[in-house]
């Protein structure tokens, strides 16, 4: 079963050539997927041979390939986990019940929109970063930026396999639709806030591979608890490419970090305008872009309190971070769980039903794991010696989704007045003039070994390759 077959147009391991209409549905869409992708993929990429790691099967070991491919001719195919036909639903009213291999009607509409809406964000990533490998500053960050491509390209295959497969006409509808928005279209845009946001720059991109794509993480593993076997098993393959999506994020940061540590010490100064001048960027920059990429990501989550949510998992269809370690009942009905909210000017504590508080439940598993990333750059200033640190901003900071938001917040917690936010916005999030410094260090070197000035090289090149591997070649 979990082999994956190749020689078939669309490589699979669910059997496809068995169901013959599903198979001419997709082989269908396939077309209008490559014409996205030339439309607003990896610009002026067609030539170029990039060694990208493509699955050749789901098992633990050895489940990846590596080559140099054309990105075009990249295998992108539906690919599940192996499944237990003996597994049983284990949270939610449902608790104890079989497994659904396919869609219970009363739970179509939700199911639906939970599909598309994670379906939405793999190629919103793709055009937010569309324009980088115009200003990559290695050839391997450019090999890693297209990997993380190519893997959410995939994604977006194993949504649309899921609506195709067991959603009908509605579903062939929504995988059209998939298509069709545009990250940060007016008209059409994509559906989460983050996902038409800009990704304009590398600080930009390592930020939101690390913030955002841990984002997806979290809702992945969510979802691979779900009553709804064949989206267990997508999510659980997709979580294995994620973990790479957020290495290139963690690292690339450390590795900026690491070179802004070294330029301080070469020129015994944290004064932000010489190290400007000195080709690197400020610690005080970073902090800013970490300000603004967690406060969008944790949006994601969405309101603090959501009936939504509480049907989403007493229904099964999604369950918490790592459902099967909790100890509680799995059913949640009587706990509760604590939320902010703005009373008399200050941020207070209330307790509010758990099943409704599920999202900030997850927010709050991210908010950990994230800081835990965050700590580990600060080691980095540690060993160079130099006292500042990072620190992820309070969860009230610059919201914009559910009871906090557009209250006025500092990084700090303190809630602010309009007068004190409008005086600091410039320390606490990227100002234009910080987005234009860093996109004035932006411009592409991608000669192999070489890296750009504002970023330290790797430790360790990609499977064991040399760092001054030629991981793309031009063509
Ligand atoms: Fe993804
Ligand atoms: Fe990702």
């Amino acid at each position: 079963m979990s082999a994956i077959n190749y020689s078939e147009k669309i490589p699979n391991n669910v059997n496809l050539s068995e169901d013959r209409t599903l198979q001419r549905a997709l082989e269908q869409w396939q077309p209008n997927f490559i014409h996205w992708w030339d439309d607003v993929g990896p610009e002026a990429s067609t030539d170029m041979d990039v060694y990208l790691r493509t699955a050749v099967s789901v098992d633990p070991q050895g489940w990846a390939q590596f080559g140099h491919v054309k990105m075009r001719d990249y295998r992108w195919g539906i690919f599940l986990n192996p499944g237990d036909a003996n597994r049983t639903i284990h949270f939610g009213e449902h608790k104890g019940e079989k497994a659904w291999t396919d869609v219970p009607g009363e739970h179509r509409a939700n199911l639906r929109r939970i599909i598309v809406t994670q379906g939405d964000t793999e190629p919103a990533s793709v055009e937010q970063q569309r324009h980088l490998g115009l200003t990559a500053p290695s050839n391997y960050d450019l090999r890693n930026l297209f990997q993380v491509n190519v893997e959410e390209g995939r994604h977006l295959w194993a949504m649309v396999y899921l609506l195709h497969k067991h959603f009908g006409r509605d579903g062939r509808e929504e995988a059209e639709a998939l298509l069709e928005r545009r990250s940060g279209d007016a008209n059409n845009p994509r559906i989460l806030g983050a996902f038409n946001e800009e990704t304009p720059d590398w600080l930009s991109f390592f930020m939101f591979t690390y913030f955002t794509d841990r984002d997806g993480k979290y809702q992945l593993c969510a979802l691979a608890e779900s009553a709804f076997d064949p989206l267990a098993r997508t999510t659980k393959f997709m979580l294995t490419e994620e973990a790479h999506h957020m290495f290139v994020g963690e690292s690339g940061i450390s590795r900026i970090i690491q070179r802004t540590a070294q330029m301080m010490n070469e020129l015994k100064t944290d004064d932000a305008g010489k190290l400007r001048a000195a080709g690197v960027i400020d610690l005080p920059t970073i902090q800013r872009y970490v300000n603004f990429h967690f406060s969008v990501t944790i949006d994601l989550f969405g309101s603090d309190e959501s009936s939504n949510a509480a049907t989403f998992y007493s229904s099964g269809l999604k369950g918490r971070f790592e459902e099967g370690k909790r100890t509680d009942d799995h059913v949640l009905k009587g706990l509760t769980y604590t939320v902010l909210h703005v009373q008399d000017g200050k941020l207070v504590e209330k307790e509010v039903p758990m099943l409704n508080a599920l999202n900030e439940v997850l927010r709050d598993d991210y908010i950990r794991d994230s800081v835990a990333g965050v700590e580990r750059w600060n080691r980095v200033l540690d060993k160079a010696g130099i006292p500042f640190r990072l620190k992820v901003p309070h969860k009230a900071f610059h919201r914009n989704i559910g009871a906090l938001a557009g209250v006025k917040v500092a990084p700090d917690g303190r809630v602010v007045s309009d007068t004190e936010w409008q005086a600091r916005v410039d320390e606490w999030l990227p100002s234009a003039q910080d987005r234009a410094f860093v996109g004035s260090l932006m411009g592409r070197v991608v000669e192999p070994g070489k890296f750009a000035h504002w970023i330290a090289p790797p430790v360790v090149g990609i499977n064991r390759q040399p760092v001054d591997f030629e991981y793309v070649r031009f063509n």
